[in-house]
């Protein structure tokens, strides 16, 4: 009998490349994947604590779980940062759950399935690990032909007084060089044309025994034949260095793109939330990167109505905003997580207000977006081909060198090739447009 498996991925995509990682091993034991859970033997849910609401979205979609598992007898396994945080919880409210496996444990996966398949026992494995688990480039059942995911570090060490993280992936650690270039070297043979390099901070990359830094690795990568697009999130302001943006300019195959997230305009909020930096070093930084690679295509995160967050705090982010013009910003409301300093802290930022401010800050970068699109239209774009688009099947999707979605219309397409795209119209979230030669 063929044995299925089915993973739902929550979170960012370290969990995206984690999911592909335990699914390619599964693979390797013969297992198949599927995309309907209900033909599945096993259901792992890989998990994201980084705000409530992700939470809250997997205890639902555990919830309706328990039908498969009446109907089918599943296997259920919850993996990711909530499984390493919440174990008895997840028993206590999910009773239908068989293993629960935190994120230093996945190459123990198909040790954990035949152990199941035997006793059918509940188990549970958080062990936080000190070595890097070598499993990363032998097996990935990659979602994705285009763009491949590659996982370089993994944990932080700093602390955000909001940020559940170092909690739930631990202390940074690195993965060795070697092994990151061979995958990329492998990638390179199967076809991939982009890699993004992954890590909770991967500015502050290191291998201690062959002592290279993140600034090493990009050189290294900028070498593989094959590969012609170099990304990497995320990159910790307070590490991001005139070194490394130097390196970007000088390699040509990394993109002229950065994710910085800033989280808040006002040096007083940013003092609280223990990030490193001031607004004024935090613009200082991106004013050098603008000045040494004019078309550098940013984008950041920020989080609304952090504890004792006035208005005129809040105003300060709303200013930087306008200040950078970001290309693409990813917003919260703060949500306070167990184990953290902010959790300490009184939220006293009123729940409403705390939407309101999400609201307007979100109008004003919907503007800025649209703004900075506009000058797009009529210029032409390298895109790599990630896929059909899905709201409109007669339509492509794919990225350009910033990042950005460009829908089109083209014919004779394959994914994971290039294309040039004359862009016609755009929105505030992605450029359309059409093939040209
Ligand atoms: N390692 C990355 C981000 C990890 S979490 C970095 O350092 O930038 C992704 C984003 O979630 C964060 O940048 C932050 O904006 C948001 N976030 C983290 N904790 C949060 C919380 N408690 N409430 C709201 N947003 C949060
Ligand atoms: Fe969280 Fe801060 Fe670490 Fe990012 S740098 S993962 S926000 S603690
Ligand atoms: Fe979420 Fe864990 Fe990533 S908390 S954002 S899945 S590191």
């Amino acid at each position: 009998m063929i044995m299925r498996f089915f993973i739902k991925t929550f979170g960012c995509q370290m969990n995206e490349n984690d999911s592909e990682r335990m699914g390619g091993l599964l693979h390797s034991l013969g297992w198949e994947k599927t995309d309907e859970e209900r033909k599945a033997n096993l259901i792992i849910v890989n998990t994201c604590a980084v705000r409530e609401k992700s939470e809250d979205k997997l205890f639902s979609y555990l919830g309706r779980l328990k039908n498969y598992k009446r109907k089918n007898n599943t296997i259920i396994g919850v993996t990711g940062c909530v499984a390493q945080l919440e174990k008895d919880k997840i028993f206590e409210r999910a009773p239908h759950v068989d293993f629960i496996l935190g994120p230093h444990n996945y190459h123990k996966i198909n040790e954990i399935i035949r152990n199941i398949l035997d006793k059918r026992e509940k188990l549970v494995d958080t062990q936080w690990q000190k070595e890097w688990p070598e499993l990363s480039e032998k097996h990935v059942l990659r979602e994705s032909q285009a763009i491949a995911y590659v996982t370089i570090m993994e944990g932080c060490n700093n602390f955000c007084a909001y940020c559940i993280v170092p909690f739930t992936r631990g202390r940074e650690k690195y993965r060795p060089f070697w092994s990151i270039i061979k995958e990329v070297e492998q990638l390179a043979q199967q076809g991939y044309k982009e890699v993004q390099l992954l890590g909770q901070n991967v500015n502050s990359y290191f291998d201690v025994q062959e002592g290279k830094s993140f600034v090493d690795l990009l050189k290294e990568v900028n070498k593989v034949n094959g590969i012609e697009w170099i990304r990497f999130i995320t990159s910790h302001p307070k590490n991001f260095t005139k070194d490394i943006a130097h390196t970007m300019k000088d390699l040509e195959k990394v993109c002229p793109q950065l994710h910085l997230p800033v989280q808040a305009g006002s040096t007083s909020v940013l003092q609280r939330m223990r990030r490193g930096y001031t607004r004024e070093e935090y613009l200082e930084k991106v004013n050098y990167l603008k000045k040494l690679i004019p078309d550098i295509s940013l984008s950041t995160d920020i989080i609304v109505g952090f504890p004792g967050e006035t208005r005129e705090e809040f105003e300060e982010t709303l200013s930087l905003l306008k200040e950078v013009e970001f290309d693409n910003i990813f917003s919260f409301r703060y949500s306070e997580r167990p184990y953290t300093l902010a959790s300490r802290m009184d939220d006293n930022v009123p729940y409403e207000e705390k939407i309101n401010r999400l609201i307007e800050l979100q109008r004003l970068q919907k503007e800025i977006q649209i703004k900075n699109n506009k000058k797009k239209i009529g210029k032409i774009f390298k895109v790599l081909v990630t896929g059909k688009s899905k709201k409109d099947k007669n339509m492509w999707t794919g990225r350009n060198i910033y990042n950005q979605v460009v829908n089109f219309k083209g014919n004779d397409l394959k994914i994971g090739k290039f294309v040039n795209v004359l862009i016609t119209d755009i929105g505030p979230y992605s450029l359309r447009g059409k093939q040209v030669k």
